[in-house]
């Protein structure tokens, strides 16, 4: 993959990659919707340079494993409504251990913002995906 070496990940993302799953909301490092994995870590994608992220592992929404029970958890909970900050919650999610607790994840969630749901379903969904009787 070329691109210019300071040019934001998430533009390469949706721009050279056409990934377009990872979203853009503040640009600034405040609300986490285009947070992506990098070698398994929560990272604002808005951030971080293309050079940096050279040599690492890079996981999108699109990169989850077929339907992961985060997304399933995520539907039937109500967690998402206009969805901007849904791919960042889930992929900062997923770096939540199994059977964590709600300040767990809450403190996972900490760089997440949404300005829908209250939150409340989104806890409750995690909860419900990432606790133990799951993967
Ligand atoms: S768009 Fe990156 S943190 Fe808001
Ligand atoms: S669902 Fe709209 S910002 Fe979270």
């Amino acid at each position: 993959m070329q691109a210019p070496p300071m040019k934001r990940l998430l533009d390469v993302l949706r721009e050279e990659c056409g990934l377009t799953g990872t979203k853009e909301g503040c640009g600034e490092g405040e609300c986490g919707a285009c947070t992506v994995l990098l070698d398994g870590m929560p990272v604002n994608s808005c951030l971080i340079p293309f050079a940096q992220a050279q040599g690492s592992v890079v996981t999108t929404i699109e990169g989850l494993e077929g339907r992961h029970p985060l997304q399933d958890a995520f539907v039937v909970e109500g967690g998402a409504q206009c969805g901007i900050c849904t791919p960042g919650m889930i992929l900062a999610a997923a770096a939540i251990p199994r059977g964590a607790t709600l300040d767990e994840i809450r403190l996972g969630l900490a760089g997440n913002i949404c300005r829908c749901t209250g939150y409340t379903s989104i806890y409750r969904a995690i909860e419900k995906a990432r606790s133990r009787r799951h993967r």
